[in-house]
């Protein structure tokens, strides 16, 4: 077994109980989930195809034909500028002092470029134009730095361009940017649901990782959008970074049941490369801490793995009561409702097609899936040859369809229903395809899942390490 990740494994606080998945990862026969929550790769964001090298002509004709006979789709544009560069960061960002005049064009040209590849995918794509976008979110990077003009002829585009009729708009800020003004701007714009990373509501844990805000204003960023009439504000948070013990991440949690948060993200600090796994808005650098390895930095540790199931532990004791885990990582008030765009593109009865506009991001539909190209000057090149920034497709085969379609409904936490796949798959139960069966019963032995008839549950170690069950279990027979 590998000995760092199992050291790692045995760093626990005395001070709380050894969390539930101890046993389970300390066990020589799940040296797989070991290694993978180790250094933990984003995992759940995109279920990648098993035909490489597919043809891009293929790949939009299976978007065409899968947007029009989907109810809704999930639309986002990627804005990558950032004014500092967090140390566990792998999202591909464009770092620039704000106020710069030399600023003033980069944003002119990212909203520039956003429009030209959006107009390229409704050109190639011709159903996008009328779908219904379910949800819209700009995401980042940090979109709030954007001027309020390139702002207004971003929206102003895709309102005009796409079907916003049943649309809910989605914007993701950083809280040092997100003033009172600026909120009332997105407001007016229409959007209604505000996100943005605290990371922790400690500030030498916030300035630990290089973060240009405190946490005073993050607080201030949640009131101040909820005086202006904007109540669905979610906040990201990390546990497991630099500095963090657990006691910190229980004060994470006092805090967010204190300010009543409707919306908090709570992830596991993600050390392993993007793209080894082509996960998550794909990155094309390592982050600050990954190039420096788990070490001190500053007289500063990073908690083991011990230490940061008993945070994930304390996220969910504290959660319990009030709030409702749906997908994993992503929690919400019992009476909210759960994100709108993570349940397009993840739950059982939907799976609908997913685009991206910009750069890193990834599109996908149940047949092809696609990831932009990470880096800004060889985005820029290929939309000034006229070419879509397009890195690589992957179609999926009908088996993998179903694998995928299976392990996105785990990735939700709900359980799986056979009769909701069997409504998917034109009858197909998942007990059909041989590399879920075969899975399943590997998951039942090791008590990650309950088989229940036609329902297969995640059992609470399972939901810990859902996103380790959905990488490292599913391969197919000959692999
Ligand atoms: C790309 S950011 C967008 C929000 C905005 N840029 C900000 O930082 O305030 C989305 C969230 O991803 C999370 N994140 C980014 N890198 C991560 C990593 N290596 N491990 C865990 N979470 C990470 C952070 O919580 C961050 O707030
Ligand atoms: S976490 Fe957010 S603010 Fe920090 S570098 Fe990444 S995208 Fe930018």
């Amino acid at each position: 077994m590998n000995s760092e990740a199992l050291n790692s494994l045995n760093d626990i606080d005395p001070n709380y109980p050894v969390p539930r998945v101890y046993d389970f990862l300390s066990r020589p026969e799940s040296s797989a989930f070991l290694d993978y929550v180790f250094k933990d790769p984003f995992g759940c964001h995109v279920f990648p195809g098993d035909i490489s090298d597919y043809p891009l002509a293929s790949f939009f004709e299976d978007m065409d034909r899968d947007i029009k006979q989907a109810k809704q789709i999930h639309l986002w544009a990627y804005i990558p500028t950032c004014r500092y560069r967090c140390h566990f960061c792998q999202y591909p960002t464009v770092i620039l002092n704000p106020q710069a005049a030399s600023s003033q064009e980069v944003f002119r040209d990212l909203v520039d470029y956003n429009i030209k590849e959006a107009t390229m995918w409704l050109q190639k794509v011709p159903s996008l134009a009328q779908a219904e976008v379910g949800e819209f979110n700009i995401f980042g990077g940090t979109p709030s730095l954007l001027p309020e003009p390139e702002l207004r002829r971003l929206m102003d585009f895709y309102l005009r361009h796409f079907n916003f009729s049943a649309a809910t708009m989605r914007f993701e800020g950083e809280p040092g940017t997100l003033t009172k003004e600026y909120l009332r701007l997105l407001k007016e714009q229409g959007f209604t649901k505000i996100s943005f990373g605290a990371q922790s509501f400690d500030d030498r844990i916030i300035s630990a990782c290089g973060r240009m805000h405190s946490a005073e204003e993050c607080v201030e960023t949640i009131y101040n959008a909820r005086e202006l009439g904007l109540d669905w504000v979610s906040v990201d948070l990390i546990y497991g970074m630099l500095g963090q013990s657990v006691d910190d991440v229980k004060y994470d949690m006092e805090k967010t049941l204190e300010l009543e948060l409707s919306h908090v993200v709570c992830t596991k600090l993600h050390m392993e490369e993007f793209m080894k796994t082509r996960t998550g808005v794909s990155g094309e650098r390592q982050s600050l801490w990954q190039k420096k390895g788990l070490i001190n930095i500053n007289n500063m540790t990073f908690p083991g793995l011990g230490k940061q199931y008993q945070m994930r532990e304390l996220v969910e004791q504290y959660l319990s009561s009030g709030y409702r885990e749906h997908p994993t990582m992503y929690f919400h008030q019992n009476h909210q409702q759960p994100e709108k765009w993570k349940g397009i593109i993840t739950d059982l009865d939907k799976q609908y097609p997913e685009v991206s506009i910009g750069l890193g991001g990834s599109s996908k539909c149940t047949r092809a899936e696609a990831i932009n190209i990470t880096g800004y000057k060889k985005y820029k090149e290929a939309l000034d040859e006229d070419r879509l920034p397009i890195e690589g497709s992957r179609g999926v085969s009908p088996l993998q369809r179903e694998v995928n379609a299976f392990k996105m409904a785990l990735s939700t936490l709900i359980p799986v229903d056979d009769n909701v796949f069997r409504q998917r798959f034109e009858g197909r139960s998942f007990f059909d395809n041989p590399i879920i069966s075969r899975t399943l019963k590997t998951l039942v032995d090791k008590a990650l899942v309950t088989a229940d008839g036609d329902v297969v549950t995640l059992t609470p170690n399972g939901m810990t390490l859902v996103e380790a069950v959905i990488n490292t279990q599913f391969v197919t027979p000959e692999a």
